[in-house]
């Protein structure tokens, strides 16, 4: 629900235990969802996150833009720690590819862009979407059942490819030859799991199924509602679902918004809660934000409940899971936006323009903070009464119930309430 981050490794995990089939319907290996079981930590960027509950069988949908080299080193990577993705991954045959010339581009034109660059992960998202969406450049896991097609494919593609980079970045050229080699690899090592998922997920739900769809990004950097061009190139909300997995929404009975107790952003873009100040240092310290997939240092803010309730409108979302709720602690007040102020009016509408968001003034709530250790808390009840008042009017505004509440990095440190 904000702008990623929001600890979605750690619940999708956690809801993992009691489903069948999680799923990953959208964006790449932008993504870096975090699990801690035990002392073990993994960071996950294209696997689904139910990886790590060997009871889960895992799906990779359509929607998603698929590094091969990133994903074989995941399998490789939980091979190594005995957890075998064998009979129990399967990746869509209509999920497209992320070849080296889209990593390529994403690189060279963040670089020509220079100040006014997007801050992306560089891992060929936007490219590889754009490929998609241009649909002549196009290349799918489908295409790897036939090697020489796609030899063929990929020769033309790099020659293209070739002439635009060079004429327009002055870059050196990319060895088709290579990259077939590559190919062949990648088909060799993935060639047994791409199937048919939307046939799968239907016969999956037919046979009364459980499964969990797992969002990736965050609601605000939405391609069509979030600050273009200061998002991911995915529809990121959960309004991403349907078309990222051919499954309808209203075939689904939760739609679990995430959020962290503060608010971050990592990349450009406007920001309007954003403290660059010791506030800001502060939760950054506390709260380990420092990029998964990129290693940034993530920008750090009070809550933002405006753009709070703008991704549970457009997501649908029904019940909140807020998590790093502890990394508060110790705090002498918190301060929670309510509304804007724009163009001297105030509004409690997120404005998706971008030059509209930079120009906002926050007004906000202010209320007590608390000093006590949240980490070992593990009813809702339990939790100081100035925790449980700044969760509270979170909902008030935000108008959804927040039924789970992280208090640690751990499974076992996040508190289910009902509501
Ligand atoms: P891209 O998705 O790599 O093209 O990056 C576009 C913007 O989305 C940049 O500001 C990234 O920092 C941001 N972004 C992409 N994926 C994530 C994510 O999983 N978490 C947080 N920010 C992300």
């Amino acid at each position: 629900m904000q702008w990623g981050d929001e600890g979605k490794g750690k619940v999708v995990d956690i809801l993992a235990e009691k489903s069948d089939l999680v799923v990953r319907f959208g964006g790449g290996a932008n993504a870096g969802h975090t699990v801690i079981i035990g002392d073990q930590k993994f960071a996950l960027h294209i696997m689904p996150s139910g990886a790590v509950r060997p009871s889960a069988a895992c799906v990779i949908s359509n929607g998603v833009v698929l590094d091969p080299e990133i994903l074989i080193g995941e399998i490789e990577g939980l091979a190594g720690r005995d957890i075998s993705m064998d009979g129990r991954l399967y990746i869509s045959e209509n999920a497209h590819v992320v070849l080296d010339y889209h990593k390529m581009e994403d690189q060279l034109r963040e670089n020509a862009l220079g100040k006014n660059k997007i801050g992306t992960t560089i891992r060929g998202i936007g490219p590889c979407y754009a490929d998609k969406v241009g649909r002549s450049y196009a290349v799918r896991m489908a295409d790897f059942r036939n090697m020489d097609a796609l030899a063929e494919r990929i020769r033309k593609i790099v020659d293209y490819k070739n002439k635009v980079f060079g004429a327009v970045y002055n870059a050196e050229p990319i060895d088709a030859d290579a990259l077939i080699e590559k190919c062949k690899v990648y088909r060799e090592k993935l060639a047994g799991f791409v199937c048919n998922t939307t046939r799968l997920l239907h016969e999956a739900m037919e046979g009364g199924k459980n499964i969990l769809f797992e969002g990736a990004q965050g609601a605000l950097l939405d391609l069509d509602h979030g600050t273009i061009p200061f998002v991911t190139s995915s529809n990121c909300s959960a309004l991403g679902m349907g078309p990222g997995c051919g499954v309808p929404n209203q075939k689904v009975d939760r739609f679990i918004g995430l959020v962290k107790a503060y608010t971050t952003r990592v990349g450009a873009g406007p920001f309007p809660t954003e403290q660059d100040n010791e506030v800001g240092d502060i939760i950054r310290e506390k709260g380990h934000e420092y990029g998964t997939t990129t290693g940034r240092p993530r920008r750090c803010g009070w809550f933002d409940a405006v753009a709070a309730k703008y991704a549970a409108s457009v997501g649908g979302i029904n019940e909140i899971a807020m998590m790093h709720l502890d990394t508060l602690a110790g705090m002498k007040e918190l301060k929670i936006c309510k509304a804007y102020k724009l163009n001297g009016e105030e509004t409690d509408f997120f404005p998706s323009d971008a030059d509209e968001l930079s120009s906002v003034e926050c007004l906000y709530d202010t209320l007590d903070g608390w000093d006590e250790d949240l980490s070992g808390v593990t009813r809702y009840d339990d939790l100081p009464e100035n925790t449980k008042n700044y969760v509270r009017r979170v909902e008030e505004i935000v108008k959804v119930p927040v039924t789970i509440v992280g208090v640690g990095p751990k499974r076992s440190q996040a508190i289910f309430r009902n509501v």
